[in-house]
This record gives C-alpha cells, structure tokens and sequence, in this order.
C-alpha cells in the first residue's frame, strides 16, 4: 500500500534497496505520527521476511526538511502517564524493529531533523547528512518539558558518548551538519546535491563490505571520553556535575525534564538496553501528566498557532518586497537588521549619519557572530549588508510597500514624520509605527489615509525578543494589519494582535507590576529583596534590574502615558520621577536602582533610600513580595482580557511570556491564575485591596468567574 496523504510512500528497487520517503502532502515540515509509526512498523515487518531485502534508505522529498518531530498536536492530547509511557513504549518498539534489521539502513538528512525525525535516524545503521544550512540536527524535548522518548536517551550516549549526550539532550540544542560530524551522530557529511546519490552509495558499500561484520565507516571517540562512561565512580562524577549543573540553570521543581534527562542517560550506561528503554518510556510518563509540561507544550502550540499564516486578520495580506525603517535608533537599526536578515531590501533613513553608521556596525556585529558561529557564509554577510541602503532623504520611499516609523517617541514628531511621508508613499503602502505607548489612533489622527496606519510594536533587542504587538488603530483596515502579521511571522517574530490603548497589552500589565515593586520600596523593602523574590517565582531578572535596563526615564514616560490614560489606579508612587530629576537612567548611565561596574551590576545603590526619603527598612518574607507584585500583575491581565485588548486569554499570557519572560513553566499569568484557583486569586485581591488600597479591587472578571465557577482554560490544561 502506497498511502499518499499519510505522509510516507516507500518503493523496491530492482538491487533489493527498501526506499522509505517523508512528504506529508500540502505542508512545509514532515510530523511523525501514530499512524506513521504503525505503518512503518508494518513495512519494517514485511521486509524482515522479504527474501531480496538487501538495505533500508531512508528520505524526505520535501526540501530543507527531513522530519521535525512528533505532531505536537499528538503529544498533547496524551492523557496521563500510562497513556504516554504506552505511547513512547510503542515508538520504542518500532525504531527496535529498524535497529534489529539484519540488513543496513542509511538515513538521508537533507534539512531539519528533530526530536523523532533524531531518533529515527539513531536507529538506522548509519547516517548521512547535506553539507546545507537548512540542516539541524538535534533532540529540543526538553524545551518541551519532556524527554526523548523513543530510544534517544539510550542511542544518542551510545553513538556519541556520555559528556556530548548530555550538552545536547540538556539543552536541546541542534546542531549543523558538520557538527554532527564531528561529535560522531553523523557517519557522512555530502554536497546537498549528491545527499540521495551518497546516502545509496554508503548502503551499497555498506552491503557489499558485509555489515554488520565489517566496519564501513570509521568511528573514533577520543580514549577520555570512553573511560569516562567505562569507569562506575567516574561516571557518576561525571553525571553528577551534570545535575548540578541543570539545577543551577532551572530548579528541577520548576523544569523536572533536564534531571529525569540525566536518569535515562545514566541508563543507558548502568542498565541493559531493553531495560534502559524500559526506564525511559516510564520517565516519559512521569513528566507528560506534569503540569510544566502541560504549560511547555501549550505555550508551543499557541505560538505556532500565531505564526501560521491561518491566524491571520479577516484580509489579504499585501505583498511585501521592499521596506523603508526611518530612525535607525537602537530599534530602527535592529529592525532593519532584522528585515536584511530575511532578505528584504530595506532603505534605512536617518537625520543623522551617525545614527546610520552605528546602525550598520551593530548589524555587521550580529552578523560577524554568525559567522563565527558558521551560521552563515562571508558571502551571505556581503549580501545582507547590500540588503540595508542607508538614507538622508526620502528619495526611493515610492517603491517601498511598508514603513516602519521608530523615530523619538513624541507625538508630534510622529504625526510629522507620517504627513511628510504619506504624499510620497505608494498608494498601498502601509505606515507602521513602533511606538511603544502613544495610541495609533492619535498617531493617525491627521493622517490622509489612516486605514493604511498600524503599530507594530518590536520588543528590545530585537533580533532576540520574539513577540510583536501588531496594533491595531480605530480606522486601521484589515489589510493592514494583515500585512504586519504577515511580515512579523516572515521576520521570525509572533504577531499577537492588540487593541490601540495607552501601553497596549504588555507594557500595560508590566507597568502595574513595576508599580506595585515601587510601592514596597517606598514601604521600606529592600531593592534585592523584591528582585531576589521575583527570580525565586521564575522571571528572569526582577523589577528594580527590569527598571534598570529598560531606563528610568522611558518607564518614567510610559508610566505616565498610563496614568493619563487609565486615571489613578495605574499610578504608581513618585519614585521614577524623583530619581530621573536626580540624573538616574539606569544601566544606560552606570546609576540606577543598582550600581554599574564597566556596565556591570554591582549591588543596589544604597543612596536611594536617601533620595526617597524611604523609611526604616521592612523585612517582608519572599512570599508576601511575589505575591503582591505577581497579583497584582495577574489583575491587569485579567482586566485586559475583560476589556477585549486581546480577543483571548491566550494571546495575553503567551504575550507576557515571549515579551517580560513571565516563567513559562507556568504558562503565563491567567494560566497561573486557574492554578492558584480563580476564588483564591480573587479572595487575596480582596484583602490586599483592604489592606493596601483601590488599586488592588479584584477584576469584574474574576468576580463573575468566581460566581460562575468558570476557569480561563479547561481542567487539566488542554487547552
Ligand atoms: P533612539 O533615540 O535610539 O532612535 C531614534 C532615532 O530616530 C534617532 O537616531 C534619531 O536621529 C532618529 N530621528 C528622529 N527624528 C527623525 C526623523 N524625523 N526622521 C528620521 N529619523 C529621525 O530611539 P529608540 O529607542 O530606537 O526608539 C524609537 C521608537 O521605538 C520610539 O517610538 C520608542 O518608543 C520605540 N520603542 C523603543 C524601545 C526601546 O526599548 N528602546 C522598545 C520598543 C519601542
């Protein structure tokens, strides 16, 4: 049977060679599935007792693409640890079928090879590689919260050793094809021209020399390594580390995958390879009904969600081929950077040349690391570059189909730079402001055409933060924030689409986050208690550091935006104020809440409590200090979400997660809520609101919720 739309035909050639091909019809990547999986199972099963079987090839038709893994999809809708035990106890036994084959079998990579598409590979006899970008190779479970699952804990050790197995099992990190080589998961590395040619010819070779006997391929791993794994104490020592190591990174209560990564590892070293299998299938169980799994994977499916093209608005996007960035500012030069990336020709305009010329080293810099990474090639880098051209003027804007306004962040100025523009832009062409607080509705107040205007908010730095708040104004078309969508998802980002209002959605929530850190400050907390409090509930840097990086001045001016926009409640108290009247701007001038060294943290400034006229210092248990700032961080995401900012409660904790860093084992700040309890949450704001003030009354949200005992996501969080 040749079923096409399962996504796997196979073929006999005359010599005996079984051609195993991947191309799930209509779509870009190649999923493995259950389904796949049984019907691999019953090929492998067939040519077991085939007597012309002379070896196995495996391949994919689609191009840059071998297999990325498991259908995500699959994997969550497992419902407790029996069922995932049992499911990669299946997977197990089919890739143990492909290993016990008394014939070879070569795997071909051609492109992305992840997760099962490794581990399928793995247990092929050998494996060959194209000599192309477009090839990863890598186990990422954990960034998922589970561990691989059928057999790559016990292979992966095998083939490349303890101390490779764990750096990439731990960190989940890919590698390219010659990498692959070098650590030893790769036998070959070929011209991506030649990948099916070499992949047959490895596999002719192979069954002329008479594998398994002989040898075929060379695989040295250096004497060190080996000892280490051969020698009991060593190894332990070795894994011990490791352990250490993770823990330090992510507390095994919070990420319980990396620590149960170790255990099957060390299986597959101290026990026999059927129990090894055994214990890896049943540690699979374990972390797939956990709740840091459960938020893992959802956050991952939501995501994906938002980057394919079918979340986009109700419109066609318009195409786009040329863009212009005027500012080329820290975020004009990074967006231009980031659009060069792509390949997009961007014209890049200042008032100042020197704003350009930096612009220009900073993308050259991010390239430059790229290619000491080998990444990219010095000739890519050539014509990344050629893809900026830098300008004074307007000239050439007629052409583009898309501007990226990120000029000072001054209304004026901004509704300038538009009405400047609009004349000479093509009739099409849509207007994107980055501001990060003024309402796009006001930015196109004066505008000709302001259906063509829009936000599209980049986070800081921006080849690094994923997210993009695609703002959508009052008269904004469809169109056009489809096209943003359109080229957010090109540019690699998530467009999560926002409603205009004062902050829009994150730096909103934040802003009453950061508010409520000033509040105890101003009560006497200590600086580090609140930043140490907030590392401890799993953000990446706590406020007053936040505070720091961001710059006092411009979480002065957002702050302010708010207050005026949103009245009282969303005021904090008069701290950023007092410290900018002071000449503290953060990390940006070496003074802030903390002291700088060369551009380093050193401690907080023990000034500030002078400056602030603070009282006497208050010792408040870290308990009380997260739960202050995260509920009342938790109230305004509620509040966004009532008043319709974002269209679901998703799109505001994936939001919180991809642009603050909110922890992501927990899923985001409303997921966080339906685990703490909505009665509960509403309860604490309640009391907090009597202890501490308005600002504290529960969200209307959470009070009907409460009476109606709903939750925001169905229990059990399949979602
Ligand atoms: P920046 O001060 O680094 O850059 C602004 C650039 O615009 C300067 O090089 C200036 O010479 C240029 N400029 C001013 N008026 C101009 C005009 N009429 N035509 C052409 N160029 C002009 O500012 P930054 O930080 O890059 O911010 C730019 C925008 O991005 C602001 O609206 C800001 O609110 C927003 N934003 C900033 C973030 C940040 O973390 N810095 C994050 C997200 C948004």
């Amino acid at each position: 049977m040749n079923d096409d739309s399962l996504g796997m035909t196979h073929s006999w050639d005359a010599a005996g060679i079984l051609s195993i091909v991947f191309d799930r019809p209509g779509e870009r990547v190649n999923l493995l599935t259950p389904e796949i999986l049984q019907e691999l199972s019953r090929l492998l099963r067939q040519a077991r007792g085939h007597p012309d079987l002379r070896g196995v090839l495996f391949k994919s038709s689609k191009p840059g693409m071998f297999i990325a893994g498991m259908d995500v999809e699959r994997i969550a809708a497992v419902r407790d640890s029996r069922e995932g035990a049992e499911a990669a106890r299946f997977g197990q036994s089919v890739f143990q079928q492909l290993a016990d084959l008394e014939r070879p079998s070569v795997c071909a990579i051609g492109g992305t090879c992840l997760g099962g598409g490794t581990e399928l590979a793995l247990a092929c006899a050998f494996r060959v590689a194209a000599d192309a970008p477009e090839v990863r190779i890598g186990l990422p479970e954990v960034k998922l919260g589970i561990i691989p699952g059928f057999g790559g804990t016990q292979r992966l050790p095998r083939l490349v050793g303890l101390a490779g197995a764990l750096d990439l099992i731990l960190t989940g990190r890919s590698l390219d094809a010659r990498a692959a080589k070098k650590v030893g998961l790769v036998d070959e590395v070929v011209p991506a021209a030649y990948l099916e040619r070499e992949g047959a010819g490895l596999l002719a070779r192979a069954i002329a020399e008479g594998w398994p006997r002989a040898g075929v391929v060379s695989r040295s791993r250096p004497w060190t390594g080996q000892a280490l794994e051969g020698i009991g104490p060593l190894r332990r020592a070795v894994l011990g580390q490791a352990r250490r190591r993770a823990a330090a990174k992510a507390d095994p209560r919070d990420y319980p995958a990396p620590s149960k990564a170790i255990e099957a590892i060390e299986s597959a070293f101290a026990l026999p390879p059927a129990a090894g299998l055994d214990h890896e299938a049943r540690l699979v169980g374990e972390l797939i009904a956990n709740a840091t799994t459960k938020n893992l994977i959802w956050l991952f499916r939501t995501q994906a969600a938002l980057k394919s093209r079918r979340a986009l608005a109700q419109a066609a996007p318009r195409r786009i081929r040329r863009i212009a960035v005027i500012g080329a500012g820290i975020m004009g030069g990074g967006i231009a950077q980031i659009a060069a990336q792509q390949d997009i020709p961007v014209r890049l305009k200042d008032l100042q040349p020197e704003a350009i010329l930096s612009a220009l080293r900073t993308a050259r810099a991010l390239w430059s690391s790229q290619l000491r990474r080998r990444r990219i090639t010095p000739r890519e880098v050539m014509q990344k570059m050629a893809c900026i051209a830098p300008t004074l003027d307007d000239t050439g804007v007629r052409h583009v189909d898309l501007v990226i306004e990120a000029v000072v962040e001054n209304l004026e100025v901004k509704q300038r730079v538009l009405a400047d523009l609009e004349r000479r832009l093509d009739e099409r062409a849509v207007f994107a402001s980055n501001t990060s607080s003024l309402p796009i509705s006001d930015i196109a107040a004066r505008a000709l055409y302001p259906e063509r205007v829009v936000g599209m908010h980049f986070f800081n730095p921006v080849h690094r933060m994923p997210l993009i708040e695609v703002i959508a104004g009052r008269r904004s078309s469809p169109e056009a924030i489809a096209t943003v969508q359109e080229l957010a998802i090109r540019l690699g980002k998530v467009p999560v689409v926002v409603k205009d209002g004062p902050g829009f959605l994150v730096n909103r929530i934040l802003t009453f986050y950061v508010n409520e850190a000033l509040h105890l400050l101003a009560e006497g907390v200590q600086i580090e208690a609140a930043d140490r409090a907030m590392r401890g509930f799993g953000m990446p840097v706590g406020p007053f550091e936040l505070l720091d990086e961001v710059g006092l001045d411009t979480a002065r001016h957002v702050g302010g935006v708010l207050e005026a926009g949103l009245g009282q409640r969303a005021g904090g108290p008069d701290v950023l104020g007092t410290l900018v009247d002071a000449g503290r701007l953060g990390k940006k001038n070496g003074r802030g809440f903390y002291r700088y060294r060369r551009g380093r943290r050193a401690g907080a400034d023990g000034a500030i409590t002078g400056l602030l006229g603070a009282p006497p210092v208050r010792e408040l248990p870290p308990e009380t200090l997260q739960e202050r700032m995260v509920l009342a961080l938790v109230n305004e995401a509620a509040r966004c979400l009532e008043e319709r900012v974002v269209r679901e409660a998703g799109d505001v904790d994936l939001a919180m997660v991809l642009g603050t860093g909110f922890p992501p084992f927990r899923g985001g700040p409303l997921r966080h809520a339906d685990s703490v309890g909505i009665p509960i949450v509403a309860d604490r704001l309640s009391r907090l609101a009597a202890a501490h003030g308005e600002r504290f009354r529960p969200a209307a949200a959470f009070e009907e919720m409460v009476r109606g005992r709903r939750r925001y996501y169905p229990e059990g969080g399949e979602a």
